[in-house]
């Protein structure tokens, strides 16, 4: 019986599972993939464990570079995820950028609430904002589950807006070099992404006060 102390061990038995199924198909699969990565897209999305970027659009390996965090926030100043942007955009080359957030976010559903999580509260703050930004359409919405799918989906607009902000995408743009950046919900009920009415892809599409001009840069 499986216990807790070595439930871990069903991974790596899946692993060899895995190089074995992939070498009997192609012998050459893992040489082929050690050469190195040319993906097209970024996947910026929830750390849910019921949301695999690759598995859920049907991609294999070397396909998408991932980035994953809880509820799937652009924040300016996380490293993390703007050295992944910058590395994805400008050594990758990928032509395209996906926000995907998904219903039933158990992050979105807490920026809704009043509880204190822990550190996870400065994370979540800025879903607050966003809340906040939209809150007479959202308290509109009596249906807390339905107000939480809507505030889902504001979450991936601000999030893609807030990607555009980027000096790194302005630059990639500016350069002339094409990026798309869209925005997804996934939806755990069905398995289906939905396309939101968002995408960006040019400096035209962002806010004034937050173009560069980098005709001016010094
Ligand atoms: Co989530």
């Amino acid at each position: 019986m499986e216990t807790v102390r070595n439930s871990y061990k069903r991974l790596i038995e899946g692993n060899k599972l895995y190089s074995q199924s992939k070498q009997f198909s192609d012998p050459e699969y893992f040489k082929k993939l050690s050469l190195g990565q040319k993906p097209e897209y970024l996947w910026i999305g929830c750390s849910d464990s019921r949301v695999p970027a690759n598995e859920v659009t049907g991609t294999h390996s070397g396909e998408i570079f991932v980035h994953r965090n809880i509820a799937n926030v652009v924040v300016h100043t996380d490293l993390n995820l703007m050295s992944v942007v910058e590395y994805a955009v400008n050594v990758l080359g990928v032509h395209h950028v996906i926000v995907c957030g998904h219903y039933g976010c158990g992050g979105v559903r807490a920026a809704m609430g009043n509880s204190s999580y822990g550190i996870v509260d400065k994370w979540l703050r800025n879903i607050k904002d966003v809340y906040f930004k939209h809150r007479v359409e959202l308290d509109q919405i009596a249906d807390l589950d339905k107000r939480a799918d809507r505030l889902t989906d504001l979450n991936v607009i601000e999030q893609v807006k807030n990607l555009a902000k980027t000096k790194i995408i302005q630059k990639a743009w500016f350069e002339k070099k094409h990026v798309e950046i869209h925005g997804w919900v996934y939806g755990l009920n069905n398995g289906l992404i939905t396309e939101l009415n968002v995408m960006h892809m040019e400096n035209e599409d962002i806010e004034e006060i937050y173009r560069y001009d980098f005709t001016k840069e010094f």
